[in-house]
C-alpha cells in the first residue's frame, strides 16, 4: 500500500481531471447562505461540488484522517454515513478495516464508486474492502455491527444537516466500546451588531467564507454562551429549546445572533471555528427589528429549532429583562 498523502493526492488528481476542482472554484462566486437556503439537504444530501469541497478543505479532511489513523485498526468494521468522495472510507480501508458507507445523493454515490474502482485498480486499497450503498443514513441498516462510525454531516449550530437523526439511527449498530468520529459538537451564541449591507429579513442567514473572501463586519455585545452540546454516542432529542439570560457587556444595536460550533473528536482534539474553511464557520442570524441595548442589561434569548432545519424556521425571541 502507498503512503498517507498518496490517497489524498490521487483523489485530488481524479477530481481535477474530471473538471470538478475548476467547477468548485467557479461556484465560490455564489454565497454559501444562498446555496444552502436553495438546497434541500433532507431529500438529496449535498451535491457533488459540496463533496469535492470537503476534500478541497484539506484542514477539515486532515482532522478526520488523523482521527481515523488514531482510532481505526486492522480488522475493525467501519461505517461511514455520507461518503462524499469516499476519502475517509478509503483511509480506513488502507489501514486494514472493512468499510461500509452509505450516501443519499445518487450523483455523489456514483462519483465515490468511480474513485473506489480507481483506487482499487491502482492498489491504494484492497479489493472489496469498501462497500458503498445508495441509501439514506437515517434509515440505513448496515450488514454487520460496527466498531467505528464516521459521520461528517455537521453544520454550525446543527442547522441544515441531519447528523443527529443519522447518529440516532446508526448508534444502534455500534459495538460496545465502539467510537463515533466526531464524538460531540457544542454550539456557542453571542449577541452582536452587524454592519448589514441592507435591511435583512428577520432570521436571514449570513455566513463568513474565507474562500469567497466574505467577512461579516461585526461587534460582539455579550460574552459567548455555550447553549448546546450534543453527544453523538448517545441518542439525542432532535429538538432544541433553550431560554438563556445573557448579560450585555458592550452597548449598541442588537441586530443579530452570532453562532459558532466546536467539534470534538474521540481523541479529545477540538476543531475550533477558524480551524477549517468549510466545516464550522461562524454564522450570523439577523434579528429584525433590532433593539438598542446598554452595558449591564440582561437580555433573555429563547431559541427553538429542530436539528437540520434552516435558521429561518427557528423560533427566536428576545426580551429585555431590566
Ligand atoms: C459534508 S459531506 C462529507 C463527505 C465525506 N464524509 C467527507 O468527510 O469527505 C456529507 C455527505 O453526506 C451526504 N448525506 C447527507 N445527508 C445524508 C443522509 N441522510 N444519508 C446519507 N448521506 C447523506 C451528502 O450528500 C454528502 O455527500
Amino acid at each position: 500500500m502507498n503512503q498517507k498523502m498518496d490517497i489524498y493526492q490521487e483523489i485530488m488528481t481524479f477530481c481535477r481531471k474530471h473538471g470538478l476542482i475548476d467547477e468548485l472554484e467557479k461556484s465560490f462566486l455564489i454565497s454559501e447562505s444562498d446555496r444552502f437556503n436553495q438546497s434541500n439537504i433532507s431529500r438529496f444530501g449535498l451535491n457533488i461540488l459540496d463533496a469535492v469541497h470537503c476534500v478541497y478543505d484539506t484542514k477539515r479532511t486532515n482532522f478526520f484522517i488523523d482521527e481515523i489513523y488514531k482510532k481505526v485498526s486492522k480488522g475493525n468494521v467501519v461505517l461511514e454515513a455520507g461518503i462524499g468522495t469516499g476519502i475517509l472510507s478509503f483511509y480506513a480501508a488502507s489501514l486494514g478495516a472493512k468499510v461500509y458507507g452509505c450516501e443519499i445523493n445518487p450523483d455523489v454515490f456514483k462519483l465515490a464508486q468511480e474513485i473506489k474502482n480507481h483506487l482499487e485498480k491502482k492498489k491504494f486499497i484492497p479489493n472489496s474492502s469498501v462497500e458503498f450503498f445508495l441509501h439514506d443514513a437515517i434509515t440505513f441498516i448496515p450488514p454487520n455491527n460496527v466498531d467505528v462510525i464516521v459521520s461528517e454531516n455537521i453544520y454550525t449550530g446543527m442547522f441544515f444537516e441531519y447528523q443527529v437523526q443519522i447518529m440516532n439511527n446508526l448508534i444502534k449498530y455500534l459495538n460496545t466500546n465502539g467510537i463515533c468520529i466526531p464524538k460531540k459538537i457544542r454550539s456557542i451564541v453571542s449577541f452582536s451588531q452587524v454592519a448589514f449591507p441592507n435591511n435583512p429579513h428577520n432570521k436571514e442567514l449570513f455566513v463568513t467564507s474565507p474562500e469567497r473572501n466574505i467577512k461579516i463586519s461585526h461587534r460582539i455585545l455579550s460574552s459567548p454562551y455555550e447553549y448546546d452540546e450534543i453527544d453523538f454516542t448517545n441518542k439525542s432529542n432532535i429538538f432544541i429549546n433553550k431560554t438563556i439570560p445573557i448579560l450585555i457587556e458592550s452597548g449598541g444595536l442588537l441586530n443579530s445572533l452570532m453562532i459558532y460550533s466546536e467539534v470534538i473528536m474521540p481523541s479529545e482534539k477540538v476543531i475550533k471555528k477558524d480551524d477549517t474553511t468549510f466545516l464550522n464557520s461562524e454564522i450570523f442570524i439577523a434579528i429584525n427589528p433590532k433593539i438598542e441595548v446598554q452595558k449591564g442589561d440582561y437580555i433573555e434569548l429563547n431559541i427553538q429549532y429542530r436539528y437540520g432545519n434552516k435558521p429561518q424556521d427557528a423560533l427566536i425571541n428576545i426580551k429585555k429583562l431590566n
